[in-house]
């Protein structure tokens, strides 16, 4: 596992927009790209980069298609809070990407349990994920894996703890009642099966998840420990999130990166 560490949030987004369109420009191959998504505000910034490098001619989305991560049980893709949502406001309205390279779990399935199938059938279509893009929550989830899910997990409806409900209300008013109980979700091995994994992790209410992630052992407690055992993971994080690492720990992936290379 990687683990870069960047000064800010602002230089750990540009590292992660550099590394995403750097693989996509790399890419030569007739079929797509295809990259799979997070929501949340870890990305934004991420987001903000990509587009900034698309509008500027620096790449371009029109041979990549994506998958997001999660959406919420019961929200229509129009409420402000759905993923769909989030998606088109932070991202996708601001690149060239076709629409139906688009593909985002539907909150509204008449059967969830079909649509999760219907979803994994689909990545697998285009031969898997290349490069997975996420954030995790401070409890250490992984899309909406939230601990003790099982790390061999598929995509599925997950039920929302009530901290990760606490924790996603800030996002609906502060009134916990208006967030959905259940979500959709791609599963734990759906994440660790792309060739690559990225994950953001910013700031000092992440830094216990970050040090599972690193340092504590492999464990369905912290689902984002899962990438311990993915031959190409990265994390790329900020200082405030390092400060439950150790020392040595910490002084060993500054160090090690000086020499990596992108
Ligand atoms: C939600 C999403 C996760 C995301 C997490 C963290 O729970 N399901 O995919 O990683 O929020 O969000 P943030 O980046 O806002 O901390």
């Amino acid at each position: 596992m990687r683990v870069v560490i960047q000064d800010n949030y602002e230089k750990m987004c540009k590292w992660a927009a550099d590394y995403i369109a750097a693989k996509i420009n790399a890419h030569k191959e007739d079929r797509p790209f295809v990259l799979g998504l997070p929501t949340g505000s870890s990305p934004i910034g991420v987001y903000k980069e990509l587009a900034r490098k698309n509008a500027a001619g620096e790449i371009t989305f029109k041979n990549v298609v994506t998958f997001n991560m999660d959406e919420y049980l019961g929200l229509p893709r129009e409420h402000d809070q759905s993923y769909w949502y989030f998606m088109h406001d932070n991202f996708f309205d601001h690149i060239d990407i076709p629409a139906e390279n688009v593909n985002i779990l539907n909150g509204m399935a008449e059967d969830p349990v079909a649509e999760c199938a219907r979803y994994e059938a689909k990545i697998a279509s285009y031969g898997g994920i290349d490069l997975f893009l996420g954030g995790i929550g401070v409890d250490g989830h992984l899309a909406f894996n939230e601990p003790f899910t099982s790390l061999g997990s598929r995509t599925g409806v997950r039920d929302l703890t009530s901290d990760t409900i606490i924790v996603n209300s800030r996002f609906f008013g502060y009134d916990t009642s208006k967030v959905p109980t259940q979500a959709l979700s791609v599963g734990v091995g759906t994440v660790t099966d792309a060739k690559e994994v990225l994950i953001l992790i910013s700031g000092h209410n992440k830094a216990r998840a970050l040090a599972a992630s690193v340092e504590g052992g492999v464990s369905q407690k912290w689902t984002c420990s899962a990438l311990q055992l993915h031959p190409a993971a990265i994390i790329a994080c900020d200082e405030a999130a390092c400060g439950e690492l150790t020392v040595d720990t910490y002084k060993y992936f500054l160090d090690i990166e000086k020499k990596e290379r992108l």
